[in-house]
């Protein structure tokens, strides 16, 4: 267990632990790295075990966070990954039962809720207790006195692994290729019990065959989960990661709660403050915001605030960090601390420094992001964004459903987009050519420009430079020429007939373009030199399907340059110095 453990290190984790049927059940768990928990744990003897690398969503790094959690008579023991959604209503209820609890994880309430329902039959027991959890999850259950897992999913992936009078159960392949090459992969819905010798699983009650496949990976290959790079990896993840972060604000029932720190009422306005990418994502929350909710907003690189003005006493101020870390967001945010001001979190990482600084945190559920080159958490940040934006909305209640629905439906978009993957790669084939490109955008796809311009620049070297379309005359149409690309990002909104007319203005000037354009657009395929095609969506979502594109664009110019695109040179993935 431990060693399988370790071959998912990559993914990054703040925890660790197993447990091991032994003599009544065994737990060992603490905020180390894996190699250290392996000196702590004595010699066991036993035959069924579980272990878990954590990232914490709820409740920080520490020991009693750590994965495996127990009942309270310490017999069932469960690992988990994934999000229950309401595991605040379960834990009332099961402490208004009788049950304590000792973390502050949303994990703890399965092995209280498997308790509950348990007569001697583990696999029923976790069935019924599953009819009552909400979210995402990856889970694997051990019972003392039970020879046998029990194993589930729902969104969260699971492979059982196939050996020679022993079976095993794993979240990602790497952990168990220096065992077998044999795996099964299990469906949402699908409930595994699996013993050394037999493997049978169930849906809605029924026996199902499942398909036994061969893997061809070595263990090099599958410690990116079969991508080439983690940003590609993580670029992929995205509609996951935009369903877990938005499930989980869509589950609470008072949504403004999520905010409350912001109270000053009345608001009269707003501060975002970030660095880089998430800079980039608060410029997209200001278009949001002032949309929906008709509040101005100010939006501040955190290394600048120290030079600017303190915000009137009736603004609300939110920081955005995926790393929590950032050392201008962190001083921008002591400042502001320091004067008497509440400040709110966005943020990807549970108990980092911008959180625990915060006066309230609201987590995006991006996960562990590992490429130096934010993606992910972008886009879980403008979820984030528009969750605020939706909270204080000041919309008819018409426009409010067709925009929940619309969110509802942007993973399947963003899929539309990763299915386009072969025709971006081509766009990145002609772009890797040149090496200054200008990206331009209007309205809320200028920051898109910006992401697009800043993604390039960082994975492939090509010099980028991210323009208001409106702004390319007065200045950069000097550098404009067969040598410079120039990349237009388009929406159907207010701001397209004039990057039309942008877009006959570069052509104008001989430069090649590619344009991002809505599906079936002839007009700008006429004009361009090369299109990519983005699915049809109410403009004010256009940025997330826009930066998902130009992140592949991004990362397939840097392949063809021959980058090292995780770790760019002389970047780190947390700037910890201002
Ligand atoms: C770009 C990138 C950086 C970060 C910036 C802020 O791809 O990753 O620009 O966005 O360093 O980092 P966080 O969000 O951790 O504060």
């Amino acid at each position: 267990m431990l060693n399988s453990l370790a071959r998912l290190e990559y993914r990054g984790y703040d925890s660790c632990g197993i447990a091991m049927a032994s003599g009544g059940l065994k737990v060992y768990k603490d905020k180390v790295r894996v190699e250290a928990l392996a000196k702590a744990v004595p010699p066991l003897e036993g035959t069924t075990g579980i272990g878990h690398t954590r990232w914490a969503t709820h409740g920080e790094p520490s020991q009693v966070n750590a994965h495996p959690h127990c009942n309270c008579s310490g017999d069932i023991a469960v690992v988990h990954n994934g999000v229950i959604r309401n595991y605040h209503s379960l834990k009332e209820q099961l402490i208004a039962e009788g049950h304590s609890f000792v973390s502050e994880t949303d994990t703890e309430v399965i092995p209280h809720l498997i308790e509950k329902y348990y007569h001697g039959n583990l696999e029923e027991a976790v069935e019924a207790a599953l009819l009552e959890v909400e979210g995402s999850y990856a889970i694997v259950v051990l019972a003392a006195d039970e020879p046998k897992l029990v194993v589930a999913r729902k969104d969260s992936p699971v492979v059982i692994g196939l050996g020679d009078r022993e079976n095993f159960i794993a979240s990602d392949v790497p952990a168990i290729l220096d065992y077998t090459n044999r795996v099964i992969y299990l469906d949402d819905g699908d409930i595994g019990i699996v013993t050394k010798d037999s493997i049978r699983v169930r849906r809605d009650g029924t026996e199902v065959a499942k398909q036994e496949h061969q893997v061809s990976w070595s263990i090099e290959d599958a410690q990116k989960g079969g991508y080439e790079h983690f940003m590609l990896k993580e670029i992929h993840e995205q509609p996951k990661v935009i369903r877990d972060t938005l499930g989980e604000y869509i589950a609470l029932a008072e949504p403004i709660a999520n905010f409350a720190a912001l109270s000053s009422t009345p608001l009269e306005g707003m501060l975002l403050l970030a660095c880089g990418t998430s800079y980039h994502a608060a410029l997209v929350g200001k278009y949001i915001i002032e949309e929906l909710a008709r509040i101005p907003v100010r939006v501040e690189l955190a290394s600048e605030f120290n030079y600017c003005q303190q915000p009137s006493p009736r603004t609300g101020v939110v920081a955005i960090t995926q790393s929590g870390e950032t050392a201008d967001t962190l001083t921008a945010m002591k400042k502001l601390k320091g004067a008497g001001r509440k400040v709110v979190v966005i943020n990807n990482v549970v108990g980092s420094s911008a959180s625990r600084l915060a006066d309230q945190t609201v987590y995006v559920r991006a996960g562990p992001e590992i490429s130096v080159a934010a993606t992910k958490s972008f886009t879980a940040q403008l979820m984030a964004l528009y969750w605020l934006a939706l909270s204080y909305s000041r919309v008819d209640i018409s426009r409010l459903d067709s925009l929940i629905m619309d969110l509802r439906q942007l993973p399947s978009k963003v899929h539309q987009i990763l299915d386009n993957e072969d025709a971006i790669f081509e766009c990145a084939k002609y772009l890797s050519r040149y090496n200054n490109a200008f990206f331009i955008g209007r309205g809320i796809n200028f920051p898109v420009a910006l992401e697009g311009a800043l993604k390039l620049k960082e994975v492939s070297y090509i010099h980028a430079e991210g323009y208001a379309a409106g702004e390319l005359k007065h200045g950069p149409f000097a550098l404009l020429g067969v040598d410079t690309p120039v990349i237009a990002i388009t929406a159907q909104d207010n701001t397209y007939e004039a990057m039309l007319t942008n877009i006959k203005e570069v052509k104008a000037r001989k430069s090649p373009l590619i344009a991002l354009a809505e599906e079936g657009n002839e007009t700008i395929g006429e004009l361009a030199d090369l299109v990519i095609s983005v699915p049809k969506i109410d403009a004010i979502f256009s940025p997330v399907v826009n930066t998902v594109a130009l992140q592949l664009l991004a990362y397939y110019t840097a392949k063809q340059r021959g980058c090292p695109i995780d770790t760019p040179r002389n970047l780190a993935k947390s700037v910890t110095v201002e």
